[in-house]
């Protein structure tokens, strides 16, 4: 007997679901620092192009092939045509890989919530976090020793992870959603109304938004926020099409596809006006330009922010407290969607109960994510996330415009999501399908093929970048290669409508 899918309780609790996978440490910590470096007000320009040609484009084909396939990404893949199949698997397969090191980072900041309590990171934050907090090791295969704060965070998070999904859609993901991105919001209001407020604010604030022009003509600035805009809107990673399959039959998804963008791109504004105005007032009370100040992700928010958050005085523990739990919320949300885009691939695909799937998936991860807690899981962290991006993402992203834009037709997917949906999308969205999205895509890959010949990513050693790296990358494709081959079961492949 085929398992009944399980469906959202509201329209409102599949876009809060998506907007929470959508808003992560990707807006918190990336995007700021991305704006700000390439170009400032300038950068909207590529961005909002990004957005509009290959963003929205790739999340409508998201959504309306998981909805009209009715199947996680493999499912859905297989269902559209049996020869894509494995396609389907390899974002699935990344998202898991993606897991368990985001535990670790959640962990991180789960330590840091608890360490902005006392400022226990004291003056010198840099070595605080490197040495004190991580123990970081000389190089990825000197494991050190276990660094326990970070194993215990691991466990509760993976606990977190496991209780969600296992609760299943309508009462685990979207309840976490219904709580926390609400909650989210709200304290990033506080944080930037405070933020912006802050002495000195306004020079963040302006150094952000000048706009550079002469970097609009530069490619690398066009590489960059369609880099964003993908790993932003949690594209190609098997989740948009996952959490869309899980909707009732009517559905307005052109206009959910629009409404999920643009509350992400929002978020993302936020997040940089607080981050700018808080750089802003540090860089004015040291007496120094931003740019000596601005960073972005790991030492931004472990090494420049407990910097301010100390400068603050008593203040600055609140404020430390609310930018850690907004780090952890917005974590927690886009994890939830990885574990769901990687247990319901294997529901579909053998028939197993969520609960048995949710439990086996969470114990492998968990047994997996033990590794970041040494000494060395910085460098398994930067190495692994690197080629995930820029291979992982972009491959899959390209093969599904190809696939559906070449093989399939756009015509099939539009023609579903219009006959469903309030306003409908014209033929423009077949040209972004078929000529845009895969051509900027190739570009990247290329460009990423390139750069990585030339010089090695981050200066590690082969050995690292071989296995860790491109081993990695090869393991994912051979997995989702035999993974395909296996038989659906209870004919699902078949069975749907
Ligand atoms: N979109 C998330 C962010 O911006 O941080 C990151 C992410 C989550 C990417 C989930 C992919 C994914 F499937």
């Amino acid at each position: 007997m085929e398992q009944k899918r399980d469906q959202w309780g509201s329209k409102l609790g599949f876009i809060l679901a998506a907007v929470g996978s959508a808003v992560g440490l990707g807006n918190i910590w990336r995007y700021p620092y991305l704006l700000y470096s390439n170009g400032g007000g300038a950068f909207l320009i590529p961005y909002f192009f990004a957005l509009f040609t290959a963003g929205i484009p790739l999340m409508i084909l998201e959504y309306g092939l998981g909805h009209k396939y009715k199947g996680s990404t493999p499912l859905a893949m297989a269902r559209a045509n049996k020869k894509w199949e494995w396609l389907g698997w390899w974002p699935s397969i990344n998202s898991f890989i993606i897991l368990t090191y985001y535990s670790m980072i959640l962990s991180w900041a789960v330590n840091y919530l608890y360490f902005s309590l006392t400022q226990a990171w004291g003056t010198d934050t840099n070595a605080f976090f490197f040495n004190d907090f991580l123990k970081l090791s000389s190089a990825p295969f000197d494991l050190g020793g276990m660094v326990w704060p970070i194993f215990f965070g691991i466990t509760a998070l993976w606990v977190i992870n496991w209780f969600i999904c296992y609760r299943g859609v309508s009462g685990g993901i979207e309840k976490l959603n219904k709580i926390l991105l609400p909650t989210l919001i709200g304290i990033m209001v506080i944080i930037v109304i405070r933020g912006a407020t802050l002495p000195g604010a306004s020079l963040g604030l302006n150094k952000l938004f000048t706009p550079d022009w002469s970097k609009v003509m530069d490619p690398k600035v066009w590489i960059a926020a369609y880099g964003q805009v993908f790993f932003s809107l949690s594209l190609a990673m098997g989740v948009m099409m996952t959490y869309s399959s899980y909707l009732p039959e009517k559905t307005d998804i052109n206009n959910t596809a629009f409404m999920t963008a643009f509350a992400n791109s929002g978020f993302e504004f936020l997040s940089a006006i607080g981050v700018f105005g808080i750089l802003g007032f540090m860089a004015s009370s040291q007496g120094v330009g931003i740019d000596e100040v601005a960073s972005q992700s790991i030492g931004l928010a472990f090494v420049v922010f407990p910097k301010v958050f100390t400068m603050m005085g008593a203040f600055g523990k609140i404020f430390g407290v609310l930018f850690f739990a907004c780090l952890v919320f917005a974590g927690l949300t886009s994890s939830v969607s990885l574990v769901e885009a990687f247990s319901s691939a294997i529901i579909d695909k053998t028939g197993m109960d969520r609960k048995k799937v949710v439990t086996l998936a969470a114990v492998g991860g968990y047994l997996v994510s033990i590794f970041y807690a040494t000494g060395a899981g910085l460098y398994f962290l930067d190495i692994i996330d690197a080629f995930i991006n820029s291979y992982g993402i972009v491959v899959v992203g390209l093969a599904e415009a190809v696939v559906i834009g070449w093989l399939l037709g756009p015509g099939q997917i539009r023609e579903h999501t219009n006959a469903i949906s309030y306003y409908s999308i014209g033929k423009w969205w077949d040209v972004m399908i078929k000529f845009v999205t895969p051509t900027v895509l190739t570009f990247m890959l290329v460009q990423n093929i390139v750069n990585e010949i030339k010089s090695p990513y981050g200066g590690y050693p082969s050995l690292a970048l071989a296995i860790l790296g491109w081993g990695v990358i090869g393991l994912g494709i051979l997995l989702s290669v035999v993974l395909s081959k296996k038989a659906w079961k209870n004919n699902s492949l078949e069975n749907y409508k």
